[in-house]
């Protein structure tokens, strides 16, 4: 292997991955470790970010040893679970606690007391984020409040989302964090240049444990040489989904990607001027690129692959993810059977975190067939639901671009299409959060003069052209719909 490589660093929340690209945006190699998930108590998920860093740069020196050298790796680009919170203590560069995953659910009631106390519509004008307790800020206060060592850390405490700490482990002690994964904390204004003082005042955080704020791409510094066998830059930083818009090459309005990974999240563009959704979606910031950025609106859907994990390893309805389609594709339809994902509460546009999941309709003549297409139809479901929010506030989409491990199912993005009525495109090669990440580092290493210039490398894609008739549609729909309403009048 001659040629200069970019090293992406894909830090998922089930799975760390290093990958290797030519500098035009061919993957030639991948490594990967699975991730522990520790659930001490209902609704709470954790990871030791030990386990996260070793296991990352294990990978990381895997691709470094395929590429023959460090000297072959022109930069490094990561991109990684947003929200996700670690603290660490700066002097030892160690862990305080373990990290509050994305999907803990534990700062339920504080988000609440928040919501009575009358802060949400201050919070979501800045932030563009509603009051949940999948954003950082509230993870961070239960750490202050709750872990001692945390608590006691003083002037030594780092707080940081996962790219933070990387990059912390990575370059020996920079701390910094990228726009996008900054805007998911709640701590940062849409249009804010640095930490919001009101807010970090309102969540009670101390700005000095939070990192610098930078842009998605540039020289942000370069790895201790005995990690990687040589001092490579990291020229890239994105949270996982803005990757993945970036990936799919969604930059203008109209365009849309959902990615279908843990959670499925879709991103719409919106332009440069931070936006404000009446229909419960969030704005986000989609990059920040020479100080200029450019926003999203966002719907966070929080179970999509891991419900199929759940299916294989809670219920042992399948034996793997890839027998899905088959059992899907092996029933006309789902017998009657509906299923409500809701397994870590309800996000958008719902924002429910206390709701629970229900599967309805069972008859003595339901098959594990009927369950598991009816768990399949509840992502389209979803994403139905958010189709009519960005409609609703403006930004209607023409296509969506899919991508992510579940998007490899057929069944999947043609029911997608169906249920949507518009054109689903799938590229060959789903992994456009990590190929993103390929993009700005190629960006931030100089290789593109704009990351117009890199979206215009990117490959076509398969199209799937909805084919479904209207009212079996509609009948899905009111179904879903009636699942919505009997869980809201079943939970307080
Ligand atoms: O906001 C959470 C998201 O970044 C997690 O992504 O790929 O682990 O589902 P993923």
């Amino acid at each position: 292997m001659n040629e200069a490589m970019l090293l992406v660093l894909d830090e998922g929340t089930t799975s760390t991955r290093a990958m290797l690209y030519t500098p035009d945006g061919v993957r030639v190699g991948m490594a990967q470790r699975d991730l522990t998930q520790y659930y001490p108590r209902p609704g709470w998920v954790e990871q030791d970010a030990t386990e996260i860093w070793e296991r990352t740069l294990a990978c990381a020196q895997e691709m470094v040893a395929q590429a023959g050298s460090a000297d072959r790796i022109l930069a490094i680009g990561i991109t990684n679970q947003r929200e996700t919170v670690v603290a660490w203590d700066r002097r030892s560069g160690r862990p305080l606690a373990r990290a509050i995953v994305w999907q803990d659910r534990r700062t339920a009631d504080q988000c609440q007391a928040l919501r009575d106390a009358g802060h949400e519509p201050l919070i979501q004008a800045r932030t563009g984020l509603v009051i949940d307790p999948y954003f950082s800020a509230t993870k961070m206060r239960w750490l202050i409040d709750h872990e001692p060592a945390v608590a006691q850390a003083g002037d030594a405490l780092a707080l940081g989302t996962v790219e933070s700490w990387l990059v912390w482990k990575l370059t020996g002690g920079l701390h910094i964090s990228d726009a996008s994964n900054a805007s998911r904390t709640q701590l940062l204004a849409l249009d804010g240049a640095g930490w919001d003082a009101d807010l970090c005042a309102l969540f009670d955080i101390p700005p000095a444990a939070l990192p610098a704020i930078v842009d998605n791409a540039g020289d942000f510094g370069a790895t201790c040489p005995d990690l990687l066998g040589g001092s490579i830059p990291i020229c890239g930083l994105a949270g996982d989904q803005q990757a993945a818009t970036i990936g799919q090459g969604c930059l203008v309005p109209g365009q849309a990607k959902a990615t279908l990974g843990t959670g499925a999240f879709i991103l719409a563009p919106v332009g440069d001027a931070p936006p404000r959704s009446d229909h419960r979606l969030l704005g986000t910031i989609l990059c920040q690129l020479d100080g200029r950025r450019r926003y999203a609106l966002e719907g966070s859907i929080f179970v999509a692959g891991s419900l199929v994990k759940w299916l294989r390893d809670a219920l042992g309805l399948v034996g793997s993810a890839q027998e899905t389609e088959a059992l899907a594709r092996s029933v006309p339809d789902s017998g009657g059977v509906s299923l409500l994902p809701a397994l870590s509460g309800l996000g958008a546009p719902h924002w429910r975190p206390e709701a629970r999941g229900v599967i309805a309709g069972l008859t003595q003549g339901t098959t594990r067939a009927h369950i598991v297409r009816a768990a399949l139809e509840s992502i389209a479901h979803q994403v139905h639901d958010l189709a009519g929010a960005f409609a609703a506030d403006g930004a209607p989409w023409t296509s969506l671009r899919l991508d992510g491990g579940m998007s490899a199912n057929d069944w999947i993005a043609q029911d997608m299409a169906d249920m949507l009525d518009i054109a689903v495109e799938r590229p060959a090669d789903v992994e456009t959060t990590a190929r993103g990440a390929a993009m700005l580092a190629a960006l931030g290493a100089g290789l593109h003069g704009s990351i117009e210039a890199a979206v215009a490398q990117l490959p076509g894609r398969q199209r799937f052209a909805p084919a479904m008739d209207a009212p079996v549609r509609a009948d899905r729909l009111k179904a879903w719909g009636a699942l919505l309403a009997a869980s809201e009048r079943a939970l307080p």
